[in-house]
């Protein structure tokens, strides 16, 4: 493995992550225009209809053009068997970016419909424009908008009781326990409805991981997956995988 793809702090397009820190949580994107030009990339050097294939793209830029805060090919590998222990008829991701992770649930998990939320409708346009080109825009839809925006995009998702049988959660970090708790409110889960947190350690979501460690084997089963941060092998992060147990 080269050096630049260990250690990102000596590539420019990482380093340039600090600048867009305030952009991210304003927008959605990092403010230099890479989300767009991956798209791009993506549909120039990429086939249409072949999942692998646009994956792969994408990883590509990520790694030898712009980093990108998708999940990234060593977490989604994680994602991917959690997906395929759910064995979801219906997901849901919180945060779509660029639709790198919904792309994955989606091959994971080739009968489901995945419903991913995204703030920016920049990310929405840029994501379904992949999804197209993948030739899975018909099982991918993406809502814009946040659990947090007073009901409205909770009302558009819309789920029966207990029809979610699988949640990536990939957004504000902040968000990650009171959206879920929003899921919960709505009684969305059933019993072994499965929950992916990514981002649990690097940047981090404390409150997240406390509340599963409270809930351990009562409400909640977790394992904590050892990992790093997308797109190099040197920082550290966790990804939580929880089964829900039932109220
Ligand atoms: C880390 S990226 C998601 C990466 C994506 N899951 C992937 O792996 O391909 C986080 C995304 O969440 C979006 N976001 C931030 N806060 C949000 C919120 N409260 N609800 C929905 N999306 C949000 C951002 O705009 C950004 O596109």
């Amino acid at each position: 493995m080269g050096l630049t793809r260990r250690a990102p702090f000596l590539r420019w397009s990482f380093l340039r992550l600090a600048w867009g820190a305030r952009n991210i949580s304003r927008t959605g994107q990092i403010g230099d225009g890479r989300e767009a030009a991956a798209a791009e990339y993506v549909l120039r050097e990429s086939r249409p209809g072949d999942i692998d294939d646009v994956l792969a793209a994408i990883d590509r830029f990520a790694y030898e053009q712009s980093f990108l805060i998708n999940v990234g090919d060593e977490k989604g590998a994680l994602l991917d068997a959690a997906v395929q222990r759910a064995n979801p008829a219906v997901a849901l991701e919180l945060g779509t970016y660029c639709g790198y992770s919904a792309l994955r649930i989606a091959r994971a998990a080739p009968a489901a419909r995945v419903f991913s939320v995204e703030l920016s409708a920049a990310n929405a346009e840029i994501a379904r424009r992949i999804w197209a080109h993948a030739g899975v825009w018909d099982r991918i839809t993406c809502v814009v908008g946040t659990l947090g925006d007073g009901g409205a995009t909770l009302d558009t998702l819309g789920f029966a009781p207990g029809s979610v049988d699988f949640v990536f959660i990939d957004h504000d970090k902040s968000a990650y326990l009171t959206d879920l708790q929003s899921i919960l409110d709505r009684g969305w889960l059933h019993t072994g409805s499965i929950v992916v947190a990514d981002n649990v350690r690097l940047p981090g979501a404390p409150k997240y991981r406390a509340f599963m460690k409270q809930h351990e084997g009562r409400s909640w089963q977790t394992v904590e997956h050892h990992t790093h941060a997308e797109y190099q092998t040197l920082l550290p992060d966790l990804v939580l995988e929880s089964q829900y147990l039932g109220a």
